[in-house]
């Protein structure tokens, strides 16, 4: 009389998540909690995403959803998956930089996109993993994808991390700011006050100068900060939510304009890197690099951002 669960769930798109840690695990929870797709959770530490699994899958009984979720250590599990988000590797640990990070976080994210795409041709990877773009620039020259279905998750939490600051500097709603952020996720990233805006007026007419850099600052050190404060691991609500934002634009097809690492071929004068920039993001990933009216002092910075990727790009 009735379908069963299993046979209606599999009519949801399929999202595999490497890495089943806090911004993994989270990740899922925002992904069947919206209803949005099924999920796989892979991680190389045994039972750990079976048990993960297992945890969110009574949680939906609570929680009002009917995607199914598998954990497991097995990449034929994953195989015809939708979308890829790649979040496993080593944390930053506290006085430790992103690019410490590049090599062990390099070969782990090298064996895995090696194993995983052959299963999902058709897939649109996500790369969560530190040093963004680097890891990013490595996942695609091992998938052998084409550049607009491999997509890095850095400029949207940037983003957040800087609309929060000045919301908070201003006593006003998150809602009502927008805020940009390019360039590389680390140290050199690159905020733009003057493409920031109050419900289109920007925040260069609104709050002093001495105020915006400490600002600018304070959203460059977004990440350290909170490294700092939980000493044992590093940020992942604002990143799950940003990765979440990615996911639901793909598979809705919504054409959301927003910023991410995308392989650049001359934009911004700047070629074969993965950076932030602002992108239209679609079922087939990156519909569109869009590309701002940046200032020389802008550029300059952007650049700068650029070469430090470049430079870890050619110790990988
Ligand atoms: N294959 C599969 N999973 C792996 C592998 C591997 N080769 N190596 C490590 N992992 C898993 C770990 O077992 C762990 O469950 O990746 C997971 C990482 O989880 P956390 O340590 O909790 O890290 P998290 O905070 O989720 O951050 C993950 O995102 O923001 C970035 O810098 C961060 O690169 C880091 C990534």
């Amino acid at each position: 009389m009735f379908t069963s669960i299993q046979d209606r769930a599999y009519q949801s798109p399929k999202v595999t998540i490497v890495g089943t840690g806090q911004v993994g695990g989270t990740l899922a929870l925002r992904i069947v909690e919206n209803n949005l797709a099924n999920v796989v959770l892979v991680d190389i530490v045994e039972d750990k995403p079976q048990g993960l699994a297992l945890d969110l899958m009574q949680a939906s009984a609570i929680a009002n959803h009917d995607r199914q979720i598998i954990g497991t250590n097995d990449y034929s599990d994953t195989k015809d998956s939708d979308i890829i988000v790649l979040t496993a590797g080593l944390p930053r640990k506290e006085g430790m930089s992103r690019n410490d990070l590049l090599r062990m976080n390099g070969a782990i994210v090298q064996d895995i996109v090696s194993k995983i795409i052959p299963l999902s041709p058709n897939t649109i990877l996500i790369v969560v993993t530190n040093p963004l773009d680097v890891m990013t620039y490595l996942a695609w020259k091992v998938s052998n994808l084409p550049a607009h279905r491999v997509i890095g998750m850095a400029g949207i939490l940037d983003a957040a991390r800087f609309q929060t600051f000045i919301a908070m500097a201003l006593g006003i709603s998150t809602s009502d700011v927008q805020a940009m952020v390019l360039g590389g996720h680390g140290d050199l990233m690159v905020p733009l006050p003057r493409f920031s805006t109050i419900n289109g007026v920007p925040i260069t007419d609104l709050l002093p100068e001495e105020a915006i850099a400490s600002l600018v600052e304070r959203t460059r050190n977004g990440g350290a900060e909170i490294v700092k404060l939980l000493k044992n691991g590093s940020a992942y609500f604002a990143p799950s939510a940003a990765a979440y934002l990615m996911v639901e634009s793909i598979l809705g097809d919504r054409h959301r304009i927003v910023t991410a690492a995308a392989y650049l071929t001359g934009e911004y004068d700047l070629t074969d890197i993965y950076m932030g920039v602002p992108v239209q993001l679609g079922r087939q990933g990156i519909e569109k690099i869009i590309k701002l009216q940046l200032n020389e002092k802008e550029l300059a910075t952007l650049h700068a951002s650029a070469n430090s990727i470049r430079e870890n790009i050619n110790l990988l």
